[in-house]
């Protein structure tokens, strides 16, 4: 599998798995077929995996724990701190405190039963407490050992330059993908101007752009089914989008996926997308994107398909928004 470098120096597989829908948000889970998905990835040689302490909480963690008990494969855990919420209720309250980090930190640590956290992600900016603050207590866990590396997620270009004026950001993990060209106004720049890597979250548009899930019709408890952007009236809005990637994938004899995963890959050597399976089937096909290229003209083609489509809904409740560019 390609490689890329997130910031300066943290080299991973050009495409890393998202491991969140191993353990909710999107529908039951099955731990033997996720355990088998894991080594399988790392077989293929995926070697960045991407999980949170509020995924579960904490089951994400302590399946990733459980897979790397039971391999030798040398895959980067990537986690996040700062999203507090109970089992079960997608309500939450953020904390990003020194002293709450390095309690996080040493809970996550535990459940994945490693020394030291490859790259420690603040999952969401608490506008009211100081990014310098944090950075200063995630500073503190890097010089003891207990992470290598630090990230934000979701966070504003000014937020994002406080904080790597503290201390170097390795990579800022955002949504971005076909449907959610936001970050390329200002975030993203940013990123290249502080040479920090970015990790596009959510790449097939929590599955929409592969075609699936055209009908809103979720499984009892899905998160999905509370986002604007999977209402009834904004999918058939949207449903365009996935035509026109599943047009240009059959023509070009790739699955939406695919070109969905290239497009993103073809925007710069800094991006290293995560896209989530439960699947072996499905991880096979993202691993195969590392190999897509696309031509000049199959990308205007695309800008051109998307300026005529414009996207219909937030990707968020209003709530949800708030926690977003802080
Ligand atoms: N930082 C944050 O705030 C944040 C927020 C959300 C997610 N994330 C991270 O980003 C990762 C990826 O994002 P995501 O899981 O939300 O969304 P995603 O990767 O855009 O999409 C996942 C969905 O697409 C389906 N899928 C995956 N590969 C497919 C393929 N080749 N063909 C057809 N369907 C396919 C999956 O179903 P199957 O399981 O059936 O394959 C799942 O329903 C997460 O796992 C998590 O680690 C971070």
């Amino acid at each position: 599998m390609l490689k890329r470098t997130l910031g300066t120096d943290l080299h991973v597989s050009a495409i890393g798995l998202g491991c969140m829908g191993m353990s909710e948000f999107y529908g039951p889970r099955d731990d033997e077929v996720s355990l088998r998905v894991l080594h399988e990835a790392a077989e293929l040689g995926i070697d960045f995996f991407d999980t949170s302490d509020m995924y579960g909480p904490h089951h994400n963690e302590e399946l990733i724990g459980t897979f790397l008990k039971s391999s030798k494969a040398p895959v980067k855990v990537a986690t996040k701190f700062g999203i507090v919420r109970a089992p079960g209720d997608y309500r939450r309250s953020l904390d990003n405190r020194p002293d709450y980090a390095r309690a996080a930190c040493e809970g996550s640590l535990r459940r994945l039963g490693v020394e030291q956290i490859d790259l420690y992600y603040v999952h969401r900016v608490a506008a009211e407490q100081p990014i310098e603050e944090t950075m200063e207590g995630l500073a503190a866990l890097i010089r003891e050992g207990k992470i290598a590396q630090i990230g934000l997620c979701e966070v504003s270009a000014e937020t994002l330059r406080r904080a790597h004026a503290v201390h170097p950001v390795s990579a800022v993990q955002t949504e971005y993908s076909l449907w959610t060209r936001e970050p390329e106004t200002e975030i993203l720049p940013t990123c290249r101007a502080l040479s920090v890597g970015f990790v596009p979250y959510s790449p097939l548009g929590r599955g929409f752009l592969t075609g699936r899930f055209q009908d809103g019709a979720f499984e009892e408890g899905d998160f999905r089914a509370s986002l604007p952007r999977f209402q009834k009236t904004a999918l058939q809005a949207n449903r365009g989008i996935a035509d026109l990637i599943a047009m240009m994938a059959a023509r070009k004899g790739i699955t939406p996926a695919q070109l969905a995963l290239a497009w993103l890959l073809a925007q710069g050597d800094d991006i290293v997308p995560i896209p989530g399976t439960k699947r072996s089937s499905n991880l096979h096909d993202n691993v195969a994107a590392a190999e897509v290229t696309l031509s000049e003209d199959e990308m205007a083609e695309i800008e051109t398909g998307l300026l005529a489509r414009p996207v219909t809904g937030e990707r968020y409740t209003a709530e949800g928004m708030k926690g977003v560019n802080v």
